[in-house]
């Protein structure tokens, strides 16, 4: 079900673990599949400069949150806005369809971490423009199929 890259960022997942002292924290889960993810940030003059991710959930999940953490890492706040899953995916090779909602998960908690940290700084971020943090998980907007 899965294709090699997939299984490889499950098995052997980067940057997965704890971070001490983050500057900023995203949480975001499925009530559907009751996956969680968490992801912790180090911005340096709104560049990441380290991301670490926490996920309770499927490989796909898991796999999703490795890239993701490994995708942002070394970009600015609003570069790591422009990033959606579909840009997981791809790095990926692909996810099985339903599946595709697992890398959503990634996608948001990237965003409700980079919020967190707007909120803290006074910062207004173009790429947050259209975020809702209160939003939870649309189970049909997802195409989700679990
Ligand atoms: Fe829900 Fe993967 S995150 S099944």
């Amino acid at each position: 079900m899965y294709n090699e890259k997939v299984m490889e960022h499950f098995m052997n997942p980067h940057n997965a673990g704890e971070m001490e002292n983050p500057d900023a924290v995203g949480n975001y889960g499925s009530p559907v599949c009751g996956d969680m993810m968490e992801i912790s940030l180090k911005i340096e003059n709104n560049v990441i400069v380290d991301a670490k991710f926490k996920t309770f959930g499927c490989g796909s999940a898991i796999a999703s949150s490795s890239v993701a953490t490994d995708m942002i890492m070394g970009k600015t706040l609003e570069e790591a806005l422009e990033l959606t899953n579909k840009n997981f995916i791809d790095e990926l090779g692909g996810l099985p369809g339903p599946k595709i909602h697992c890398s959503v998960l990634a996608e948001q908690a990237v965003r409700h971490a980079i919020y967190d940290y707007a909120q803290k700084h006074g910062l207004e971020l173009e790429g947050l423009k259209d975020f809702d943090p209160n939003k939870d998980f649309d189970h049909d907007d997802e195409g989700c199929e679990v």
